[in-house]
């Protein structure tokens, strides 16, 4: 029997940590795509004003917010900011991160603790802040809200290889998993919860370690390709639109089949 249509609301709001370039600059334009006024949230002042006008270039609104996702007052603050601004929020995207090259010989406690502030806490920040407003919006099952969270391969492979990333930021995204896997049981059936994990995407965070070793990564790829913003922002508006919605607590790998790290 087919699903009872569901009265739209009004608008979608989206926020985005991390939307001011690559990965979720790719997210954030293909949420707009799909009809999403987006909020965004970087360090990166300039580059949020380039992306903000992308979005406003595709007719849609966009909030920025200059914040280090790793604060946790500065989360509730922004969230609280956009629901004032836009009535509601329909989606949550932890994209912000940064890899961390040092092995476990050289990295300091500071630096593994900043790796998992920005990679894995920036996510706790950002869904307690947005959860009561979400499980407020809607109690039946994909009525409140969904998030995605921006894990990585390396929660798989460990990175040890990389040359950006080892085993703090390996941790960190695989943390990620756990607290998907978790929140979805605890938030559904109003939210739903999902972690992407992209193989080698060409950003400005996966340049350093592509300029080099493209041609030898290539060969480990199935489709041939690295991957793109683009390609990485398909699932997250899939994952952020798709009806009826039966997807939560899952790890998407978007990588072209790699299988050399
Ligand atoms: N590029 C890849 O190959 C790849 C692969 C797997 C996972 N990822 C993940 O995808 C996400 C996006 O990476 P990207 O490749 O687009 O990197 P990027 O460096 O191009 O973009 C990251 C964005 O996050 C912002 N950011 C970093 N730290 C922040 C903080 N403390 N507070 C607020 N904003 C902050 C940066 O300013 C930047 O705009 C990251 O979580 C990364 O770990 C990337």
């Amino acid at each position: 029997m087919a699903e009872p249509a569901r009265p739209k609301p009004a608008r979608k709001v989206a926020i985005v940590t991390g939307g001011a370039r690559g990965i979720g600059r790719g997210c954030a334009l293909a949420l707009a795509d799909k009809g999403f006024d987006v909020a965004l949230v970087d360090l990166l002042a300039p580059e949020m004003e380039r992306t903000a006008g992308e979005l406003r270039a595709k007719g849609r609104q966009a909030l920025i917010f200059e914040a280090d996702v790793a604060g946790h007052l500065r989360a509730r603050e922004i969230v609280t900011a956009v629901k004032a601004e836009w009535g509601r929020i329909d989606f949550l995207l932890n994209n912000a991160g940064k890899s961390m090259p040092k092995g476990i010989l050289e990295c300091s406690e500071e630096e593994f603790d900043r790796t998992i502030d920005i990679n894995l806490k920036s996510c706790f920040n950002y869904i307690q802040a947005v959860a009561p407003i979400m499980l407020a919006q809607g109690s039946e099952p994909g009525t409140g809200g969904r998030i995605a969270s921006m894990s990585s391969l390396n929660a798989f492979t460990g990175g040890v290889t990389s040359a950006v990333s080892k085993f703090a930021y390996a941790a960190a995204k695989a943390g990620i998993l756990g607290l998907t896997r978790a929140l979805a049981k605890e938030l559904g059936p109003s939210i739903a919860i999902n972690a992407i994990c992209p193989g080698v995407i060409k950003t400005e965070l996966g340049n350093a370690l592509t300029r080099a070793r493209e041609p030898e990564l290539i060969k480990g790829i199935a489709l041939g390709r690295l991957g793109s913003p683009a390609d990485v922002g398909q699932l997250v508006a899939f994952l952020a639109t798709v009806e009826p919605n039966f997807i939560t607590g899952q790890a998407f790998q978007i990588d072209g089949f790699q299988w050399v790290i």
